[in-house]
């Protein structure tokens, strides 16, 4: 299937000068939201996985799907001062602003093996920060899966080391 044809392009969003990615167009098909989650789960399906975590929003409308489909604890990474727990945070910046996340010091065992999912992989800053997070708590990364690459701007350098899966690529 051809994923980008369900993908919409907005210009200028959310500043000039951003094609935005607007993965509302597959979400709302529900065939082909359920083919995206099968395919990425194909990419990934010979890992050896304790727990999926992904980035809040658009993150966890992949990561959760997965987590479901492949019988797997799905494990949120949110914005700062949103999670309720303990946790450990870090900065990043991505391709419009900056920020910080968190995850749960208890969400994650010494050991533990983390296939990271979101829908999109731009500067690789908000994978780079989840990494750290997660390395932080002795988990180990086997893997980062997302529905869209932007190839143009270099995410995969940053996340040098990882195994890194997408769907469809710009
Ligand atoms: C978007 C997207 C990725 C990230 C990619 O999330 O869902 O998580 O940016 O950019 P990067 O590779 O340059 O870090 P955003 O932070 O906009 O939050 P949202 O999912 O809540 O919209």
């Amino acid at each position: 299937m051809d994923f980008k044809e369900y993908i919409r392009v907005i210009p200028d969003f959310p500043e000039p000068g951003i094609r935005f990615k607007d993965i509302t167009t597959l979400l709302k098909d529900g065939d082909v939201y359920r083919e995206a989650i099968e395919s990425i789960q194909k990419m990934v399906e010979d890992k050896e996985i304790d727990l999926i975590a992904g980035p809040e929003a658009r993150g966890f409308v992949i990561g959760a799907p997965l987590a479901l489909m492949m019988g797997k604890g799905f494990v949120p990474i949110r914005k700062s001062g949103k999670l309720p727990g303990n946790t450990v945070e870090a900065d990043y910046g991505k391709e419009y602003g900056k920020d910080k996340l968190a995850i749960h010091r208890d969400s994650i065992q010494p050991g533990q093996k983390v296939l990271i999912a979101d829908d999109l992989l731009a500067t690789g800053g908000t994978i780079a920060a989840t990494i750290e997070m997660i390395e932080q708590l002795g988990g180990v990364v086997v893997g980062a899966a997302f529905l869209i690459e932007l190839g143009y701007l270099d995410g995969r350098e940053k996340l040098k080391g990882v195994d890194v899966h997408s769907l469809v690529t710009y």
